[in-house]
């Protein structure tokens, strides 16, 4: 069995540890999620340097020193005091590379307004097995339990069928196009915008 990453000795940040505390790192294959590591950064190249990965994500594909500020980047915003966006590794057990197979992580776009956004990419190799969607609940939950958003938004390519899916198998709504949203490789590209509302979170319905 391996050891959990958060009973490591050099486990850089908190937030993880409110994060999929269940089934967490058990052998069933059941995805989870531990705080990103200065170690991930092979792990992460692997998928950030594959175009179909990609396709429809405004980074990458990335070269082996966009991968390391990625990496840097995220260490370093969420070992804030208050941080505004927390990124974990998604692992599974036996995947090797440290056993991470993706990234997901929720950004509070305002702490005024508890409101967030979230994101999810995972190895080509993963992809189909349902790990998305259980990362993907569990970080809505993060975001509505541990930082209490009101409203959570996701926005995702019209092409990108598979997120498309996941957010809807959340609970998300699709709300609207937002036209001419994201400047993806030189190309301009529309976003269809997906949100939860959580009204016990919200303070003027407490
Ligand atoms: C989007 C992504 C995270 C989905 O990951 P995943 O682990 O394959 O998703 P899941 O296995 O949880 O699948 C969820 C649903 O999507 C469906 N799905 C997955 N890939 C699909 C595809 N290519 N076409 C149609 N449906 C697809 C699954 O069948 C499943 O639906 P079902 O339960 O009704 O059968 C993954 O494809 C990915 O990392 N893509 C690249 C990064 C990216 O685009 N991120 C978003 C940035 S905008």
């Amino acid at each position: 069995m391996r050891v959990p990453r958060d009973q490591r000795e050099d486990r850089p940040f908190g937030p993880d540890a409110l994060l999929w505390s269940a089934d967490a790192g058990t052998d069933d294959g059941a995805a989870t999620a531990e705080g990103l590591h200065p170690g991930d950064v092979e792990a992460v190249h692997a998928y950030a340097r594959d175009p179909e990965v990609c396709r429809y994500t405004e980074w990458g594909p990335n070269t082996p020193a966009q991968s390391q500020t990625f990496i840097d980047e995220m260490l370093a915003a969420s070992s804030a005091e208050r941080p505004a966006v927390m990124t974990w590794a998604v692992t599974i057990a036996g995947a090797g590379a440290e056993d991470v197979i993706g990234a997901c992580s929720v950004t509070v776009t305002s702490h005024e307004h508890r409101r967030g956004m979230m994101g999810y990419v995972l190895a080509q190799a993963h992809w189909r097995r349902g790990y998305a969607t259980e990362a993907a609940a569990a970080v809505l939950g993060f975001a509505r339990e541990a930082l209490g958003l009101a409203r959570v938004e996701a926005t995702c390519r019209p092409g990108n069928v598979a997120l498309q899916r996941v957010l809807a198998k959340i609970g998300m709504q699709q709300e609207g196009l937002l036209r001419s949203h994201i400047l993806i490789r030189g190309r301009r590209e529309d976003s269809l915008l997906f949100a939860a509302v959580d009204w016990a979170n919200d303070p003027q319905e407490a």
